[in-house]
């Protein structure tokens, strides 16, 4: 049977990226249907809804989304750019993939971060007799995908039972004399459920792939009942699974960190927003967001795309200079997930063999800020990487 999949391009390069992700599926082989999911910021100008409910109803029916990549812009940036017959209808615009994540309760958000050998990005350190050194990273982060900053609970001027409820709180008594319009609050929920199971899925990947530790990375000191509550279902689930260690890390260090020892993290797993955090930091070291590939899992629906935003200034450059690689991985990790896992590593393979060989490179690759110019002095298109990759395989 062949399988449906929902491709939702979005904006900027997403509508460039997509495309090249499934020539290199069809590629390998892989028969799927592709059915076109509306999303991002035209939708929001048109229609007032970044996402649609004719798409929330693609992905509740086919359950498997390939997204490219959107276009956020803060609350009156975005009001500004709504048409104007849906003005004063009261439109909010919320970013479309964090709507995603919550309408479909995608709270596991898995984001490998791994060094292609010979890739002219990976980051390098200074070693102890003067030369340099390029450590080996391999790290999984596993962000909780759907509460905490990102929930959505916040306001300017709170309502006063929420200012009467927050003044139950000995230390509201240094705000209480702000003007309401003055106040800004964003809430951070944690759920105990939520946290143990972002904890319990990274375990059971550290142990399925062979990882001897899991860093639980929040900020615990400060942050007491969040952070707190993340930590102590880190200390439980770790019970489960004596073979793998438990490490703890606060945010803030674990960023130093990135740069002196990243080899020595396996799987790292915070919550929402330092996970969001953590894994741009990774990302980095390892080429940064044209490799960082996502999946973002829930238990009916998952959506699979690259971290990277639409880099609205490169959609229009024909030929495209983008990079394909974090939206095929990113592919290949919708692969792993429907048990397709040969043919993910045989594009893997092939992606790590075109790195490795160096014949084919994007611009930033060779160390190029982006541009027209870049092709003409030796950068490959975003096509040309895709055929690199297909020839591989
Ligand atoms: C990510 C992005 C998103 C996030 C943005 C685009 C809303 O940074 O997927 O990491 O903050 O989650
Ligand atoms: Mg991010």
């Amino acid at each position: 049977m062949k399988r449906t999949i929902v491709a939702m391009p979005g904006d900027g390069i997403g509508k460039v990226v997509l495309p090249e992700a499934i020539r290199v599926l069809s590629a390998a082989g892989f028969e799927a249907e592709y059915v076109n999911g509306d999303i991002g910021w035209e939708f929001w100008c048109s229609e007032g809804n970044p996402l649609p409910q004719r798409t929330i109803d693609l992905l509740a029916e086919h359950r498997i989304g390939l997204f490219g990549a959107i276009t956020s812009k803060p609350k009156n940036k975005a009001a500004e750019e709504l048409d104007p017959s849906l003005r004063e209808n009261g439109y909010v615009y919320y970013s479309p993939i964090v709507s995603m994540r919550q309408h479909f309760d995608l709270d596991i958000c898995i984001r490998p971060c791994r060094t292609f050998p010979n890739n002219p990005l990976n980051f390098i350190r200074k070693s102890a007799d003067g030369g340099f050194e390029e450590p080996v990273v391999d790290t999984v982060v596993f962000r909780q995908n759907t509460q905490g900053l990102y929930a959505g609970v916040e306001w300017t001027n709170p309502p006063r039972q929420v200012r009467e409820a927050l003044d139950t709180h000995p230390r509201f008594a240094a705000f209480r004399d702000v003007p309401g319009e003055d106040l800004a609050v964003s809430t951070r929920i944690f759920t105990r459920e939520y946290c143990r199971r972002i904890v319990t899925a990274a375990f059971e990947y550290a142990r399925q792939f062979g990882y001897r530790s899991v860093t639980v990375c929040e900020k615990p000191n400060v942050i007491r009942e969040t952070s707190g509550m993340m930590e102590a279902e880190a200390a439980a689930v770790a019970r489960d699974f004596p073979d793998i260690q438990l490490w703890s890390t606060n945010i803030d260090a674990q960023m130093m960190w990135l740069t002196k020892n990243p080899e020595d993290y396996g799987v790292i797993v915070a919550g929402n927003m330092f996970g969001d955090i953590v894994s741009d930091g990774f990302a980095g070291l390892v080429g940064g967001l044209g490799f960082a590939c996502s999946a973002n899992i829930g238990r009916d629906v998952a959506v699979f795309e690259p971290t990277h935003g639409s880099a609205p200034k490169y959609e229009t450059l024909a030929p495209s200079i983008v990079n394909p690689i974090a939206m095929v991985l990113s592919a290949c990790m919708m692969l792993d997930h429907i048990g397709e896992k040969e043919r993910a590593d045989r594009i893997r393979s092939a992606i790590t063999a075109v790195i490795d060989e160096g014949a084919v490179r994007s611009y930033d690759m060779i160390k190029l800020a982006g541009g027209p110019d870049v092709i003409a002095r030796g950068a490959a298109t975003t096509q040309q990487i895709t055929d690199a990759i297909i020839a591989k395989l």
